[in-house]
């Protein structure tokens, strides 16, 4: 890949940056408008689980040790247990060669691109690496860096990647795909249908699904299947990594401890390269994860305290700016066309009402149209406590809601 094509791939990571620093250049000059409240990081701010310090200190010699690239035995174990409990897997994960310890999904959803790039390395064609839009950035920095094209899918209604109208050459030359489900800004789940197809198209192309399901445990009323349980019900557990992390489920996004899940050989390959490459997961961290991972009372708890916060937001937003509460995990998408963009109205509510959120262009690229599908759109992360997110809400409505249309620009 060369010259103008490989410059915009590039601008969507390196010229762009993260939506954060982004939003942080946008706001640096504005003053805000009062006392700040921020809904721009996905970053828990939910109890630490009280069980994880006690964990940490009893396994404290062990910081002593280099810990083995896959985790320890009782990690994989762990997870290959909960794997099984919460999606009925008949104990297909062997937790031997199906599961790796990851320092967070983040570094693995990343590394696996570089990882796939080998492994298919005789596969006719530029390589292509397809991407949801908007997209979590570690899938982009994953393709770019993988010297292959980040292909952006279209979206359906229902927010999913629309992997029914792709085109057959393109995934010729695919060598990964990545989904989040519940996604990243827009809280859709995926049904298991929708697996069981993309993984057909990666059996019959050779390309591996890159299942991102770091908010499955975060949703509003039914569990969103898992990419595996579609693998299970295949009998091919081939062609699919599931990523997932402690990091949204337990709010311990700074522990930096998740896994990968599935296909045995490209663990085998990715964890080759792994071992001289990626960050291990600290011994003493796993032992808190594999607590942390047989226990769901916090997981509950922690979900409860988010539907409250939806349910907050259904009274305050109701159907204005498009509001559906997601189906999963913990963004409000609102639609702000009408309002001047997303751009614009961060601006605002950040110098009129001290909320700082992100416009939703900063989370996605434009497409083959020259079509940003993010720009209409802000998202706000609920992770602050009720109190807190419902001052925001009411500032926000407040601030742009139908009570005050004069206000629209
Ligand atoms: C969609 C998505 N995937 C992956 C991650 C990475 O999470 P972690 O590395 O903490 O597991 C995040 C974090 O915000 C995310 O939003």
């Amino acid at each position: 890949m060369q010259g103008n094509a490989q410059g915009a791939y590039d601008a969507m990571i390196f010229s762009a940056g993260s939506p954060f620093v982004r939003l942080a250049a946008m706001l640096a000059d504005i003053a805000p408008g009062a006392d700040p409240i921020d809904l721009s990081v996905g970053e828990p701010r939910h109890a630490v689980p009280d069980f994880i310090a006690p964990v940490l200190a009893k396994a404290n010699a062990e910081f002593s040790r280099y810990p083995p690239i896959r985790g320890i035995d009782d990690f994989r174990a762990a997870i290959a247990a909960w794997l099984d409990r919460r999606y009925a897997l008949a104990g297909r994960i062997d937790p031997a060669r199906m599961v790796v310890a990851l320092s967070g999904s983040r570094e693995g959803l990343f590394f696996a691109a570089l990882a796939a790039r080998r492994y298919f390395a005789e596969k006719p064609g530029p390589p292509a690496v397809l991407l949801p839009n908007p997209f979590y950035q570690a899938y982009a920095a994953g393709a770019v860096m993988a010297d292959a094209e980040p292909v952006l899918m279209g979206a359906e209604a229902d927010d999913l990647p629309d992997i029914a109208g792709l085109d057959p050459a393109l995934l010729d030359r695919t060598i990964a795909a990545y989904v989040a489900s519940p996604a990243n800004p827009q809280g859709s789940v995926a049904p298991v249908e929708f697996w069981h197809e993309l993984l057909a198209l990666a059996r019959r192309h050779r390309f591996f699904v890159f299942a991102d399901e770091c908010y499955s445990e975060i949703y509003r009323e039914a569990p969103p299947p898992g990419a595996l349980q579609a693998a299970l019900a295949d009998g091919d557990f081939g062609h699919l990594l599931v990523f997932n992390s402690l990091s949204k489920r337990s709010n311990l996004a700074g522990l930096r401890c998740g896994f990968a899940a599935g296909d045995p050989d490209f663990l085998d390959f990715l964890s080759t390269f792994r071992n001289m490459a990626a960050p291990q997961v600290p011994i003493p961290v796993q032992r808190a994860a594999i607590a942390a991972f047989n226990d769901e009372v916090h997981v509950v708890e922690n979900r409860r305290l988010y539907n409250e916060k939806f349910a907050a937001a259904e009274r305050h937003i109701g159907n204005s700016f498009g509001y559906r509460t997601p189906d999963g995990g913990f963004f409000v998408w609102l639609d702000v066309a009408d309002y001047g963009g997303g751009e614009a109205v961060a601006r605002r509510l950040w110098a009129e009402a001290g909320l700082r959120a992100v416009p939703g262009g900063f989370l996605a690229s434009e497409d083959g149209h020259g079509r940003n599908p993010g720009l209409p759109f802000l998202r706000l992360a609920m992770v602050n406590d009720l109190a807190t997110t419902e001052t925001a809400l009411c500032r926000l409505v407040d601030c742009l809601g139908p009570a005050n249309p004069d206000r629209n620009t």
